[in-house]
Formats: C-alpha cells, structure tokens, sequence
C-alpha cells in the first residue's frame, strides 16, 4: 500500500484542537498504558494492514461529532446510535479498539478512557504506516450520548462534492492539504462514487469533470452494481 500522509500530523493536531484545548501529553502518568496500545496496534497491523487507515478514519468520525468522545463507538437498540447513521456505515476497526480497550483494562482497570484509545491508535496508525510519530495530548472522557441524527448533520456524505467536502473542512479550520493528505492510504467501497462512473445526473452518465483514463480503469474494478468492492485510495495502477 502506498502512503504519503506526512501531513497527517497537521491534521491530528486540529483534531485534538476541536476536541479540547485542556488535554495533556503523558495525561497518563505510567507511559505503559501508550506502550500497551502500540504493542497491540504492531499485533492488529501484522493481522490485517488494511485496519491502519480505518483506525485514523474512527477517530476522525468520532471528533467531528460531539468532538473525540468516543460516541461512535457506542451502540443502540434501536438503530438510532452514531455508527447507524449512513456516513458511518462504511467505518472499520470497531473489534481493534476493542481489542485494545481490553488489553488495557487487564492492566489497568477503568482508567484509559476510550475516547484516548481512538486517539493514540490514530496516531499510531499513522506511524506503523510510515508515517511521523508524535505526541498525542489526553485525559479525554468518554460520552454517553450518540445520536444517529447528528452525525448526518455534521459528518461529510460519501458522495460529497469536493467544495462541499472544503466547506465542511473550513469549519474545523482544515485545509484542502489536509483533505488530500488524509486520503492517500486506505480504501473507498466503490458505492462511494459509482454515480460518477455510471450515473452522475441520472441519465446512465459519466461525471464530465473525472479524468477519463482514471475512469476507465476504475470501471474495470467496480462493475455496475458492485457494492463490495473497495478500491485503494492511492491506486498507481490507475494514474
Ligand atoms: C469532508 C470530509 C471528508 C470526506 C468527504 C471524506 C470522504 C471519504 C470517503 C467517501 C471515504 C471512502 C469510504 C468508503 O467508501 O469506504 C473515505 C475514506 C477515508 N477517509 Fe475520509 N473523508 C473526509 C474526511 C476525512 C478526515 C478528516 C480523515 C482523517 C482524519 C479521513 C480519513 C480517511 C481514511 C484514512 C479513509 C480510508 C478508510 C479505510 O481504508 O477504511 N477522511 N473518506
């Protein structure tokens, strides 16, 4: 997988702006509970590579919604929680956070909120992709309150347009850089764009504005109908 998320780090940091401005590095005193999550992060990564840019993805969708309080993670009986909401559908890592939560608890019971967890196995997700290592600030606590409707009203829809999606990074004071840095690993599930390939104004078209190689090659990876298959965000073989 080719990675180039260098600016990744402008990124994490404006994150943990809009999350909150009284969090610490080294929040937790015993540097084990940072070292226990990287251990893990080293196993989940031998395990399935793939979970890397899911697991900054996670924390992204957590922040954007109720800031970085975990919520995406909780669950409702009624279909009515964060992760419902269409925009959340496609997220992955759910098990690794909770893989990671559990090793924790073994060490230390009750004490690493989960909303920390997503945060440094962000971070760590950036760097075991070779990408930089930097300090995460903490001492998040965890929500109790997810609600499907807010994160329709304030997560991107997969389908965005790219001045949408430049709105809606204006408001969390992110740049078009970090827009393109974040998605230079990964995979989109070819229903994240197929209107462009085959439907774009509902008459069997093609979005006029994709570049028509580009287009070719991804037709050949997403039949008409595909709603399983993803594609590298970074594709060589297409450019
Ligand atoms: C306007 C804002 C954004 C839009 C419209 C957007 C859109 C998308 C879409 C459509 C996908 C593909 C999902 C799929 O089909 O599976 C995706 C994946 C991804 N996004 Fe974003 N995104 C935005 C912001 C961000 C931010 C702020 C980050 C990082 C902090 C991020 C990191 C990623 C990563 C790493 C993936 C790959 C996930 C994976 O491999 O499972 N995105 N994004």
């Amino acid at each position: 997988m080719a990675v180039n998320i260098f600016f990744c780090v402008a990124l994490i940091s404006s994150l943990i702006i809009i999350s909150n401005a009284s969090l610490v590095v080294n929040f937790y005193k015993d540097p084990k509970a940072e070292e226990l999550v990287r251990e893990e992060m080293i196993a989940i990564q031998n395990e399935d590579p793939t979970l890397m840019p899911a697991l900054l993805r996670l924390h992204f969708h957590d922040c954007f919604v109720r800031g970085c309080d975990a919520s995406v993670l909780l669950n409702s009986w009624n279909g009515t929680a964060e992760k419902d909401a269409p925009p959340n559908l496609s997220l992955r890592g759910f098990n690794a956070i909770e893989r990671i939560k559990t090793k924790l608890e073994k060490s230390c019971r009750g004490i690493v909120s989960c909303a920390d967890v997503l945060a440094i196995a962000a971070r760590d997700a950036v760097y075991l992709s070779h990408g930089p290592d930097y300090d995460v600030r903490t001492g998040r606590r965890d929500g109790n309150t997810s609600s499907a409707a807010e994160a329709l009203l304030n997560l991107p829809p997969a389908n965005g347009n790219i001045s949408e999606s430049l709105e809606l990074y204006a408001e969390k004071n992110l740049t078009a850089k970090d827009l393109v840095a974040q998605h230079t690993f990964g995979v989109a599930h070819c229903t994240s764009f197929s209107d462009r390939l085959y439907n774009f104004t509902g008459k069997g078209d093609q979005d006029p504005s994709l570049n028509s190689t580009y287009a070719e090659k991804l037709k050949q990876e997403c039949l008409i109908g595909n709603n399983t298959t993803v594609v590298e965000m970074n594709n060589q073989a297409c450019l």
